[in-house]
């Protein structure tokens, strides 16, 4: 517990009855943020973590590439400040990524102490005397013009989550709810209320009994993560529904830039791969993009850009979408044969093994990717403390919003933004006063069943579920036209509105609430992109020719409850 201003009082754990409980913290979400989150706050007053599958499952854990953050000799703060503005064109906030980029190296540390092994160049080389052996082997990635990506190998995400729960799971201060999915947020709209919209924790669905447990706390962090799981093909689990933003749109939280939607230029092509990542790293130690022609394997890249298959990704992502389309073929190459086998199998052993496991041996043959949807560079509008337009709403990781990435992510660069703004949030709160208002646990009302039913028609959700992310990974993907948003638009309002009756009538399911937040989540998506009259980062239209991508963009903001207010910052 802290001191003083920040003695918080001590509410719990208390469940009782009515299913309610009280604590200092809420964090929705396991991964790098919402633990990051949960460990710092556990230092301040008592945690509960809820997350809505097993604890490791999310996409923290596959991530592979690694941490962005300036560690080299020779790399400098400006030079990843440069590289992120640059991929962000014209959109980032360039505040925002001055305080994240330079916030690294101390969150770096901090996963190290937490025991995190970066792998050393003496793991990968022989040869190396006793200094170089223990220095970080940096990666490359698209984007970068220095090597600067720590990593753990190519299962960096994996590693992180294990210390990082391993720490959690210990904590006398953190209880970890497993299987527990964030319905909705609490907030003061739920009651009679004159102030400033105020988030007070949330109803959150035991998935094994289905009982809605109310969670009131004085602070609620939401990392929720991604959401793509609204297109077809997807390199996140399932839990990547976009949940955090769906309810915080509901609670009239500020939603920012959905239209920028990342997709990774290179998933392995495979039936039984399930978007299988072959990380950007891969390119970052030569692999080089080819497509077939008649009998040959040519490259192409270094028609696009300059930095030919280590440009940023939007670029990537859509040299590959055009040059299928002008060949008719069915995926692109990667080819990395220049590198000995015994190299390849240290440096990328996750990635080796699982291309055998289809047949490919990196060593000796190309590698056939695919883009596919990767992360949403939109959310939740924050600050870089996570603060959001609710008060007591944080929001870090994937879910938010800060600036950092404007129209297009830098690669690398949303694990740093995930740690960095989860400390700040927890920094932040320690400053808002303990006593500012008080609302009596008794006027918030336990989540209603009201009249709802089983439902016998779940047939519903999943028709639903597989329409949205069809239309949306054919009509808003990586190539727009104002003709395919518009069709989009139409197919959104009818299913959303049958959604939207046929939740309120049926006792709620996790697969429901999913659905539902993955059908406002797609629909932000679209009218994001109607909004936005040009091309610029990772949203294409053709009906707009790109600009001169060094002017200074705009933020699209959306905000419950009329539709009609989206404008542009
Ligand atoms: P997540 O790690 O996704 O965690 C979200 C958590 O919220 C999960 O536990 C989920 O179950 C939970 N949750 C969601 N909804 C609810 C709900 N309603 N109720 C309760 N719990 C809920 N970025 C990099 O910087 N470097 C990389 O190398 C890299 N590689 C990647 C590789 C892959 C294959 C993928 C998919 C992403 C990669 N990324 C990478 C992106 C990066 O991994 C994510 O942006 C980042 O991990 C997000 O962290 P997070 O904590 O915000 O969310
Ligand atoms: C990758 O390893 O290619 C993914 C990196 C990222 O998404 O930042």
């Amino acid at each position: 517990m802290g001191h003083g201003k920040n003695n918080f009082k001590r509410y719990g754990p208390l469940v009782n009855n009515s299913q309610r409980i009280s604590c200092d913290y809420l964090v929705i979400g396991s991964g790098l943020a919402g633990l990051t989150a949960a460990l710092k706050a556990a230092r301040h007053g008592h945690v509960f973590v809820v997350t809505k599958k097993t604890a490791d499952e999310c996409n923290t854990q596959y991530a592979q590439g690694g941490v962005a953050c300036v560690i080299a000799q020779g790399d400098t703060f400006d030079s990843h400040v440069h590289d992120t503005l640059n991929a962000g064109v014209g959109l980032c906030h360039p505040d925002i990524v001055s305080e994240i980029v330079r916030s690294g190296p101390e969150r770096v540390r901090e996963l190290e102490k937490y025991g995190l092994h970066f792998t050393r160049r003496g793991e990968l080389s022989d040869g190396l005397d006793r200094n170089e052996a223990d220095e970080l082997d940096l990666g490359k990635e698209g984007g970068h013009t220095k090597r600067r990506i720590l990593h753990a190998g190519d299962i960096t995400g994996r590693e992180i989550v294990k210390v990082l729960l391993t720490h959690a799971a210990q904590h006398p201060n953190i209880t970890l709810l497993e299987n527990h999915l964030a319905v909705d947020l609490v907030s003061t709209r739920h009651i009679e209320w004159q102030g400033e919209n105020r988030c007070l924790g949330a109803y959150v669905m035991d998935c094994h009994t289905h009982r809605i447990l109310t969670i009131l706390s004085r602070f609620t962090i939401l990392a929720t993560g991604g959401a793509g799981k609204v297109y077809l093909y997807t390199t996140n689990p399932d839990v990547a529904s976009g949940d955090g933003v769906a309810m915080a749109y509901r609670t009239s939280a500020e939603i920012r830039n959905m239209e920028f939607f990342q997709f990774h230029p290179t998933c392995l092509w495979h039936p039984d791969a399930k978007s299988f990542l072959i990380s950007e790293a891969v390119r970052g130690e030569g692999a080089v993009l080819k497509i077939r022609r008649g009998g040959e394997h040519e490259e192409f890249m270094d028609a696009y850009h300059p930095m030919a298959s280590l440009a940023p990704r939007d670029i990537v992502a859509r040299a590959i979408d055009n040059e299928l389309k002008r060949t008719g073929q069915e995926c692109a190459y990667l080819d990395i044969r220049h590198h000995p086998e015994t190299f390849l199998r240290k440096r990328f052993p996750n990635i080796f093994e699982k291309c055998l496991d289809f047949g490919i041996n990196m060593a000796r043959d190309l590698i056939p990717v695919v883009p596919a949807a990767h992360y949403c560079c939109g959310g939740v509008r924050t600050d870089v403390n996570g603060v959001t337009t609710v008060k007591r709403l944080y929001a870090a990781g994937e879910v938010g919003c800060t600036g950092l990435h404007g129209a297009n992510r830098l690669a690398s660069n949303s694990l740093l933004e995930a740690m960095v703004v989860a400390h700040n949030a927890v920094e932040h709160s320690l400053q808002e006063p303990t006593d500012d208002v008080h609302i009596p646990a008794s006027h918030i009302p336990d989540w209603s069943f009201g009249d709802a039913s089983d439902s016998d028609e779940m047939i519903v959700v999943s028709h639903n579920w597989d329409e949205i992310r069809r239309f949306m990974w054919d009509y808003v993907g990586i190539v727009r036209t104002d003709k395919r948003l518009e069709r989009a638009k139409n197919r959104i309002r009818l299913i959303r509105k049958e959604i939207e009756k046929f939740y309120w009538d049926s006792i709620v399911t996790s697969d429901l609430i999913e659905l539902r937040n993955l059908a406002s989540v797609a629909e932000m998506i679209i009218d994001s992109a109607m909004a936005r009259k040009e091309s610029r980062g990772l949203h294409y239209n053709a009906n707009y020719p790109p600009g001169d991508s060094s002017t200074k963009g705009k933020d699209t903001i959306l905000r419950q409850p009329s539709k009609a207010e989206v404008w542009f910052e």
